[in-house]
């Protein structure tokens, strides 16, 4: 049996533990918020946290989650309590069909906790792996740009 953490509440799964993690988080526990696109690891839209680091879940293993954490888009908020980041993708049109924008807030998530500021070019190196296929980028660098700390200015004027 596969023990480990899934937005802080212990979880366990005792099917085949080459399960992949995307199938295990949404079928099996009911987080849809996980988006699966290319299924291959090249879109990012599945992105989720393990251990606070993002990961693409269609390619990982679920018997590679055990004893470990895991963050899903659900952790982050609701429609009652939106995370600033949310707040930011709503407001600065960062979301459009939508399908990429777990991915984007769990990466933008943890860009966020590391210090990441609102340097742009800090931002699309963080989001270079999640794509997108209707913002042309801007809106969603706009949005994370507008959650996260602002470029101090000291590094501004470098
Ligand atoms: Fe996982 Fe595209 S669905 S990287
Ligand atoms: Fe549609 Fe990004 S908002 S793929």
């Amino acid at each position: 049996m596969i023990r480990f953490s899934v937005n802080g509440r212990p979880r366990t799964f005792s099917g085949k533990e080459f399960t992949r993690l995307i199938d295990v988080l949404r079928e099996e526990f009911g987080l849809t918020g996980t988006k699966e696109g290319c299924g291959e690891g090249e879109c990012g839209a599945c992105t989720v946290l393990v251990d606070g680091e993002p990961v693409n879940s269609c390619l990982v293993p679920v018997f590679q989650m055990d004893g470990r954490k895991v963050e899903t888009v659900e952790s982050l908020g609701g429609p009652e309590r939106l995370d600033p980041l949310q707040e930011a993708f709503a407001a600065c049109g960062g979301s459009q069909c939508g399908i990429c924008t777990p991915g984007m807030l769990m990466t933008a998530t943890a860009f966020k906790k590391k210090g990441g500021t609102a340097d742009r070019e800090s931002i699309r190196k963080c989001l270079a792996g999640n794509l997108c296929r209707c913002t042309g980028y801007q809106h969603i660098v706009d949005s994370v740009a507008a959650a996260v700390a602002p470029v101090s200015k000291k590094r501004k004027k470098r």
